[in-house]
């Protein structure tokens, strides 16, 4: 038997830290989450996606009253990225919850497995990492590759393995 450790790497950031192209990222996040269609969790996420080509593309999370029919914001926002501009690697997303005055929340979120499987698929799709920023109202926490928060995570590797 062998123990075996994986080590994830993250940033603590405040606000004076982030770039004018991030605090844009962190303010299209904001916007978008106040257009979220949450009546059943009352709960409001923004996601911004930037573009390596400067592109900035917003999404929010979008539920429905058969629960399961319902997506989240990262997926909401990759998703249009990736259907409208396919030929255009993702540099960065970033997510934000807010509250009920429209002020993002004290608590970064941590994203569900679903969206982390598909910013993984989308970092292979382009082979390149993907940042991820994780906004609070006063610090951020920052990713450089959704590996540091899907360790081990299933691919297209997989697949062919059988
Ligand atoms: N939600 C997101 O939009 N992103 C996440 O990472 C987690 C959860 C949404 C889905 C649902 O509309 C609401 O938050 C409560 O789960």
């Amino acid at each position: 038997m062998k123990d075996k450790e994986i080590h994830i790497l993250y940033k603590e950031l405040q606000y004076s830290d982030l770039n004018e192209i991030d605090i844009k990222l962190v303010s299209k996040a904001l916007e978008s989450a106040k257009n979220a269609y949450a009546p059943y969790s009352h709960f409001r996420v923004g996601a911004s996606v930037l573009l390596e080509d400067g592109i900035i593309v917003a999404g929010n999370n979008q539920e429905n009253a058969a629960y399961p029919s319902g997506l989240c914001a990262e997926r909401v926002a990759l998703f249009y990225a990736n259907a409208n501009y396919p030929n255009t690697t993702v540099n960065s997303i970033v997510v934000v919850v807010i509250d009920q005055d429209d002020n993002i929340v004290p608590q970064t979120i941590s994203p569900c497995g679903s969206c982390r499987q598909v910013i993984a698929e989308t970092e292979m799709r382009y082979k390149k990492n993907i940042r991820i920023l994780l906004a609070s109202k006063n610090h951020i926490l920052e990713f450089k590759s959704i590996l540091d928060l899907l360790p081990l995570s299933f691919n297209q590797k997989d697949l062919l393995k059988h």
